[in-house]
């Protein structure tokens, strides 16, 4: 997709950041991008659909029910037009309106009607960015894949400071350009096919170690980064064995699936199917370490304070890696610092061909999230970058990389 084959709304809604809103589209047009603007009637107050109109060079939707409007270009159509929806300034208002569906005016209706990628770039007081609310109908927007840019950090136009200034529109583009990038990257239709009859073995999940039969040690792996690497693998036509923790989904009916608990577990479901594998993927967060010892009967809470003694697990990868005859072998890192040199260091200890490294301590994606942002790395170093996107992209983007390599 070029920037000059998409067509971006802007919504601007009733924020003092609206003064930002015509740079921002002077800087989209700039970068070739075909931009129609959409304002709501608190946006007026702000700025007037004037300036808004001769800076996009078109007419500024601002009312459902304005004929002339509508016989231009109508809402449907504009929704259909659209293959981005950037709302930049996104009120409180606006974004808890979106996160729940309402569709009181045009913009909102738009958006309903709409496939297109939906960007917020929330700008409100800092206050009302961390009332509980508003971090709840965030989350659900993000967990939807709609993408929320900033807000950032700064003095605001009513004196606090705090979280809740509208990201630069230069940022804003900066963003929607890399985003676009990697999601051109990704295309359903190239995947379909490329990994015909190569057999596949994949752990996805966490791993869960028993302490006594009521508790035991674990982590948040939800499984969705590598249940959705499941469902483009047989989309790409392998023949996918999912080795899985547990975890809330439902496997993909196409998969076969072996359902285990302990690191342990995992690893010798592994070693029964490792055989007949062309590639293995180790997408399971699988548990360091395990009691040493698992206690029968439930442990009662006498003493003040207990120790429990801990003994590593097997490293299920680095096993696979160890082998003579191996598959082609793809590791994951989740890293809070050093990313690429830690994964790099996982990649050659584990005698691994691909690592994808994703940065923990961006608490957007990751772990539970829908969307995730990884780094590949492959043995000579060469580094990959994909931007945050749903996992479903994210893992076609790791099965080409894997076809294109076993070729
Ligand atoms: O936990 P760590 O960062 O070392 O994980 C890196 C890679 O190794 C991941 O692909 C993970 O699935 C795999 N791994 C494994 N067995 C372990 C620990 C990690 O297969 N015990």
């Amino acid at each position: 997709m070029k920037n000059n084959e998409t067509n971006i709304v802007v919504g601007v809604t009733g924020g003092i950041a609206a003064y930002k809103s015509p740079d921002l589209v002077r800087r989209l047009q700039e970068q070739g991008f075909v931009v129609r603007v959409v304002m709501t009637a608190g946006a007026e107050n702000f700025i007037t659909a004037t300036t808004l109109q001769a800076v996009s060079g078109h007419p500024v939707n601002n009312d459902l029910f304005d004929n002339e409007a509508e016989a231009a270009m109508g809402h449907i159509e504009l929704a259909k037009w659209a293959d981005i929806i950037l709302i930049a300034p996104a009120t409180a208002n606006c974004l808890s309106k979106i996160a729940h569906g309402l569709a009181d005016d045009l913009l909102t209706s738009l958006i309903l009607a709409s496939s297109a990628q939906l960007m917020l770039a929330p700008a409100m007081n800092q206050q009302m960015w961390k009332n509980k609310a508003i971090i709840s109908n965030a989350e659900s927007l993000k967990q939807r894949g709609i993408l929320l840019f900033g807000p950032d950090a700064g003095e605001q136009a009513c004196g606090d400071v705090g979280l809740g200034r509208m990201r630069e529109p230069s940022q804003l583009v900066e963003a929607l350009v890399q985003w676009q990038q990697s999601a051109s990257a990704s295309d359903e239709s190239e995947v379909s096919g490329i990994l015909d009859g190569v057999k596949l073995l994949l752990t996805a999940g966490p791993t869960v170690e028993a302490i006594d039969p009521v508790r035991y040690l674990s982590n948040h792996s939800s499984g969705k980064m590598g249940y959705a690497i499941a469902e483009a693998a047989l989309t790409a036509g392998a023949e996918v064995t999912l080795v899985s923790g547990p975890v809330s989904l439902t496997a993909p009916p196409a998969a076969t699936m072996v359902a285990v608990k302990s690191a342990k577990e995992m690893l010798l479901a592994v070693q029964q199917h490792l055989a007949q594998s062309d590639v293995f993927i180790g997408c399971a967060a699988v548990a360091d370490y395990a009691p040493s010892q698992v206690a029968r009967q439930k442990i009662k809470k006498n003493a003040d304070s207990m120790q429990i003694e801990l003994t590593r697990n097997p490293d299920i990868i680095a096993w696979v890696g160890s082998q003579k005859e191996r598959p082609y072998i793809v590791g994951f890192a989740a890293e809070s610092e050093n990313l690429e040199a830690y994964a790099k260091k996982k990649l050659q200890d584990k005698n691994l061909d691909l690592i994808c490294a994703n940065d923990i301590s961006d608490t957007s994606i990751g772990f539970n999230s829908d969307n995730n942002a990884i780094s590949i790395f492959n043995a000579s170093g060469r580094q990959k970058q994909i931007k945050s996107m749903p996992k479903a992209k994210i893992a076609e983007v790791i099965i080409k990389e894997i076809a294109k390599n076993l070729n």
